[in-house]
C-alpha cells in the first residue's frame, strides 16, 4: 500500500452511488491502470468470467443517444439474466427506502410520477458520465459467474474510490442490451449483467446528496462458536 493510499476501511465508508458528474474526463492511463488492478480479483477456479467494456468519448455519446432513442420508442426492458426480482418483505421494505433516499436528496415527491421517470431516464445517459463500464460473461456462466462478476466490480468500484473517482453500479444499463451488443460488437453469446458509470463527482449537486442506510450486524450476520 502506498503511504497515501487511503485503508479499505475508509474507502467502504466514503464510497456512495454518485449520479451528477463533472465533464471532466478521467485521464486514460489512470482509468487503464484501475482495471488493471481489478485483474487480479478472485474467482471461481480462476476462470476471470469478466469480459468488460469501458466507453469513453464518442463511443459514450454515440451510445447514449441510441439508448435514449431505445427508451422514447421501445421502453420494455429485456435484460439477458434474469436480473429483476420481485422483492419481498424486508427486501422490499429496503427498495423503497433506496428510492425514497434518492427522491428525498432531488426533491422529488413520491406522487410526482414524470419527475420519477425523468431522474430514472438519467440512467441511460450515464447520469451526465463521462465514462461507462459494461459487466458482461458469457451466458452459460450463470450463477457462478455473476458472483465473481460481483466481486471484480466492487473491486473496480472501490479501486475508483481510491482514484478519487466516483461511481454508480447500474442494473439499468443492462436493460436494453441489443442497444450496447450493437455499438459495442458484444458477441450474441456473452451477456450483459449490469455497468456502471464513472467520473468525478459534481460537488452540491442534489442527487448526490443520496445517503442510503444499513440494516444493524445482527440482521445480517450470525456468529456461532
Ligand atoms: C448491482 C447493482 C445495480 C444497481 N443498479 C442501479 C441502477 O440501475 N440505478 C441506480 O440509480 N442505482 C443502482 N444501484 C445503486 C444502488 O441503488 C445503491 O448501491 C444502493 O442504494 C446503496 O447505496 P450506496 O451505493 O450509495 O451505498 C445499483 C447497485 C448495484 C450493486
Amino acid at each position: 500500500m502506498s503511504q497515501n493510499s487511503m485503508s479499505l476501511k475508509t474507502l467502504l465508508d466514503n464510497r456512495h452511488s454518485v449520479r451528477s458528474f463533472l465533464q471532466k474526463p478521467v485521464e486514460a492511463e489512470l482509468i487503464k491502470s484501475i482495471f488493471q488492478q481489478a485483474q487480479k480479483s478472485a474467482s471461481n477456479c480462476n476462470v476471470q468470467p469478466w469480459q468488460t467494456y469501458v466507453v469513453s468519448g464518442d463511443t459514450r455519446a454515440n451510445l447514449e443517444k441510441a439508448l435514449m432513442t431505445k427508451l422514447m420508442t421501445d421502453p420494455t426492458p429485456a435484460p439477458e439474466f434474469d436480473w429483476t426480482p420481485r422483492y419481498q418483505d424486508k427486501h422490499r421494505d429496503r427498495q423503497f427506502g433506496s428510492a425514497n433516499a434518492l427522491y428525498t436528496a432531488m426533491d422529488i415527491k413520491r406522487e410526482d410520477k414524470q419527475a420519477r421517470q425523468m431522474a430514472m431516464a438519467k440512467n441511460w445517459q450515464f447520469f451526465g458520465a463521462p465514462h461507462a463500464v459494461f459487466f458482461c460473461m458469457e451466458k452459460y456462466l450463470g450463477i457462478m459467474g455473476a458472483v465473481d462478476v460481483g466481486i471484480y466490480a466492487q473491486n473496480v468500484s472501490l479501486l475508483l474510490e481510491e482514484a478519487g473517482i466516483s461511481s454508480c453500479m447500474q442494473g439499468a444499463l443492462g436493460q436494453f442490451p441489443i442497444e450496447v451488443k450493437e455499438a459495442l460488437k458484444i458477441p450474441e453469446s456473452m451477456g450483459i449483467l449490469f455497468g456502471m458509470s464513472f467520473g468525478y463527482a459534481k460537488p452540491d449537486a442534489d442527487a448526490n446528496k443520496t445517503r442510503t442506510e444499513r440494516v444493524d450486524l445482527d440482521e445480517s450476520v450470525l456468529f456461532f462458536e
